[in-house]
């Protein structure tokens, strides 16, 4: 049975935090602990999360490698899978294989600043690396964090957002859309990529990740053009529908790449030498 590669580990959910409507976080550890501790991935890998008598869906890991013993996952409820899942309670047991995919290659972004660029549910993937940037802070240059979502209630890890705005070693700019404010809000008013112009960040040395809707992604790539960044110092995450996960099935593909295994990062450079369908 252990050669099955299609079988799940077997998971606890620890703690449920509900983060936006419709949006929850849930922290699993392992059942077996002994291989809890011994497990490893990387910032940017997926796994795939089971919900019994459902079925499975893909979710990248949001929390970060540095945190051992547990893993996390946000997910929106979508449809049968993520339904089930919101209905779990705490100390109820759940699927989950992985990891999976390539990784965001931090090693190489020692020694440079980090521009983080992300929109609504799109912070999750970008939350694991946040962390394990930060969690090892001295590697890096600079910080700093843009995150916008319709309104301030959709915002996610709104807790994280007001540790991230109070350290004096990151800066953040948190926004929401235009008309999506409410008469408390202090935080920025726009859409994020014009919130990114406006924070002129310098190209000089800098690495920009984008996570985010197909729009805004669409709309951020060519401020980022005329900030002067160039192509291969942008990376984003894909999450086109997946099934297995580990490059069986041919679900996933964007032309001879599959999205499971050579993604699901991609640098600007290499998603230029795709089919326009990603
Ligand atoms: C690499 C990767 C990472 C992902 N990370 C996250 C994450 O961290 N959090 C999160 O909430 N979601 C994430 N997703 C999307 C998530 O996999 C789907 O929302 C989920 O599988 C829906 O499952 P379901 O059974 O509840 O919905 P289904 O019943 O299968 O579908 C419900 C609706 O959602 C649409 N849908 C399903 N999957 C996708 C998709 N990949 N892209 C666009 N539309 C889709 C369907 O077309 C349908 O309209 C990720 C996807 C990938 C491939
Ligand atoms: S999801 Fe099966 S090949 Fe990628």
């Amino acid at each position: 049975m252990d050669s099955n590669i299609y079988l799940p580990n077997l998971m606890i959910v620890e703690k449920i935090t509900q983060e936006a409507p419709g949006v929850k976080t849930l922290r699993l550890k392992f059942k077996d602990e002994e291989f809890g501790q011994k497990f490893e991935f990387k910032a940017g890998q997926f796994a795939e999360y089971s919900a019994f008598g459902e079925g499975e869906c893909t979710f990248c890991i949001a929390s970060s490698p540095t945190r051992k013993g547990y893993v996390e996952c946000t997910f929106r409820e979508a449809g049968r899978v993520t339904s089930a899942l919101a209905k779990l309670e705490e100390g109820d047991t759940m699927g989950f294989r992985g990891p999976y995919g390539n990784t965001f290659p931090i090693d190489e972004w020692k020694g440079k600043n980090l521009l983080f660029i992300a929109g609504g549910i799109a912070l999750p993937p970008m939350r694991c690396v946040i962390w394990n940037t930060l969690d090892t802070r001295e590697n890096f240059g600079d910080i700093s964090i843009v995150y916008g979502a319709k309104s301030p209630a959709d915002l996610v890890y709104k807790h994280e957002l007001k540790e991230w705005g109070e350290r004096p070693d990151v800066k953040l700019a948190v926004t929401v859309d235009p008309g999506g404010e409410t008469p408390d809000w202090k935080g920025e008013v726009g859409f994020v990529p014009a919130v990114v112009e406006k924070m002129n960040p310098s190209p000089e040395n800098t690495i920009a990740i984008v996570c985010g809707p197909p729009i805004m992604i669409k709309m951020t790539f060519p401020v980022l053009d005329k900030l002067g960044f160039k192509p291969e110092n942008i990376y984003t995450t894909l999450e086109n529908r997946m099934k297995c996960g580990v490059g069986k099935c041919g679900r996933c593909n964007v032309g001879e790449k599959y999205v499971c295994k050579d993604g699901p990062v991609f640098s600007r450079l290499e998603l230029e030498a795709l089919p326009a369908e990603y």
